[in-house]
């Protein structure tokens, strides 16, 4: 799908979308649709439960007076609580009633936006921007496509006051949504074709964006010592990658800081190992490696836009399978730090693989931040459902930062807390560490937390569990069903708010 941006005015073809404010009241160029048709609209209004709120459409199809085929007014509600979100959200409504309907190109007429904080330009870039979210699609697989079901719209035309400005704004945008795009691709891609090393493939494709990306196999990882990681991987036929990649976009002065790091969890698939899990379902553990997906989308999204930055992404990437050679419950490992864990669940793997991923990622680079990101817990999804995502740290600032950035893009984030009480529940009577708690089925996010933090010594670091939020059984305005992208656009809006700039 294309994106444009205009002047305002009204369309001589296709189809027109207009707003309507809180209590049915129009915009100056809703009202000049009104007169032209003669009271379409208001008379569509009196037969219709649409109010003007927020998420209100109702379509109008070949009104007398106008060029266009169809109209629809689309509900903003009042102008002074509009926020970026609700414009993201517009677009990808408008998106998916288009599609459905058959229309193929639209004009969408901001006008009338009146209180609304968010400025002209930016509202129409957020517009288009949700509207290109909502549009992606993972087709790779469809040898068939039902033409009954194939999206329609081939092009949106955002029309407002500042025009120039919006086309400005939405350059960055659209690099934002290509990351997000690379992250559900890799996130819905199945496993017989995304194992660690096609995956890495994926990643060198970011050499073009100007990413250096490097590239540790199995080998080097065992002269590392990396015994954590590569004891997850051990029963699987494919080979257990490390990918780092490194992008330098900070000059001056800020070319010398030190780098903020990303750390991803990349089980491209998780049977559980030894500790088998149950059949059903077991198909979703394909998106195991949605920390990693994220990395390297967000990678692609601060390229895409030439982020002022030095970031550095580091994925561990592995396969969890049960094997005549694979990792038993009870085996002793030892990670890059010399911490010796033992293993009483081969199915709590993600910590294992981060714990080598986290420890090489503060010794190589000695990072201002680290943030690592896991579909770690099924027990996150019990605390905090498909909602917000878990959010853990030894650093209030950083979590703060964190949280913000994620109330500003609409991808939540919920701190849970960590001590040396729960830390307790991974104090192994034979090694070090042991990769379960001994509190059973008691706060397992939060002791999955306790033992990544035994690896990232004293750098501010935060833990996002997105066990609940990299993948979405149903559509949103902006997120259509399938690999999500989470975490992409609150880390890109992070890296941007508080390391660029400044
Ligand atoms: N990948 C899973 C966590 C998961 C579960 C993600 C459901 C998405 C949906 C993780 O590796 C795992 O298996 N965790 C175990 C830990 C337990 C053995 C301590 C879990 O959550 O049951
Ligand atoms: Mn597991
Ligand atoms: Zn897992």
């Amino acid at each position: 799908m294309k994106f444009a941006f205009s002047e305002i005015s009204l369309p001589k073809r296709g189809s027109l979308a207009v707003p309507v404010y809180a209590d049915n009241s129009f915009s100056p160029m809703t009202k000049e649709v009104d007169d032209l048709t003669g009271g379409v609209l208001s008379r569509a209004l009196e037969t219709s439960r649409f109010k003007g709120k927020k998420g209100d459409l109702l379509e109008i199809l070949a009104p007398n007076g106008l060029d266009v085929s169809r109209v629809v007014l689309f509900g903003m509600g009042e102008s002074e609580k509009i926020g970026q979100t609700d414009l993201e959200d517009l677009g990808g409504r408008l998106v998916q009633k288009l599609n459905s309907s058959g229309a193929r190109n639209v004009t969408v007429i901001l006008d009338g936006l009146g209180e609304c904080a968010v400025k002209d330009s930016d509202a129409a870039a957020f517009v288009a921007f949700g509207a290109k979210l909502a549009a992606y699609r993972f087709t790779r697989y469809k040898t068939e496509d039902d033409p009954a079901s194939e999206p329609s719209l081939v092009r949106m035309t955002v029309a407002c006051k500042t025009s120039a400005g919006a086309r400005k704004t939405f350059v960055d945008l659209e690099a934002v949504a290509e990351g997000v795009f690379m992250t559900r691709d890799l996130v819905s891609e199945p496993a017989n074709t995304l194992h660690p090393e096609t995956f890495a493939d994926r990643c060198k494709e970011l050499t073009d964006l100007g990413v250096e990306v490097e590239i540790l196999d199995e080998d080097k990882m065992r002269r590392l010592g990396m015994g954590a990681l590569l004891g997850v991987g051990q029963g699987s036929v494919r080979e257990s990658q490390m990918v780092i990649m490194r992008w330098n976009g900070a000059s001056g002065k800020k070319s010398a800081r030190k780098p903020i790091a990303f750390v991803g969890k990349g089980v491209c698939f998780d049977t559980g190992g030894i500790s088998l899990k149950p059949g059903p379902g077991m198909e979703e553990m394909k998106w195991d490696m949605g920390g990693a997906g994220t990395v390297t989308g967000l990678m692609k999204a601060l390229a895409g836009r030439k982020a002022k930055v030095n970031v550095v992404g580091v994925i561990g990437l592995v396969e969890n399978m049960p094997d005549g050679n694979a990792q038993r419950p009870g085996d002793i490992v030892t990670a890059m730090s010399g911490t010796t864990i033992e293993i009483l669940n081969t199915d709590a793997e993600g910590r294992l693989v981060l714990a080598d991923a986290l420890y090489y990622t503060q010794d190589r680079f000695e990072p201002e931040i680290m943030i690592d990101l896991a579909t770690l817990t099924g027990a996150i999804i019990i605390s905090l459902g498909h909602e917000n995502a878990g959010l853990f740290s030894n650093d209030d600032a950083l979590a703060d930062k964190i949280y913000q950035a994620g109330t500003r893009v609409g991808e939540g984030v919920w701190r849970l807390p960590m001590s040396d009480k729960y830390a307790e529940q991974v104090k192994s009577p034979i090694a070090d560490l042991q990769n379960i708690g001994t509190g059973g089925r008691g706060a397992g996010s939060i002791v999955a937390a306790e033992f990544l933090k035994k690896f990232v010594g004293d750098t501010p670091w935060a833990h996002i569990d997105i066990a609940g939020m990299a993948w979405s059984k149903k559509d949103t305005p902006t997120v259509p069903k399938g690999g999500t992208g989470y975490g992409v656009r609150l880390l890109d809006r992070f890296v941007r708010d508080n390391y660029e700039g400044k």
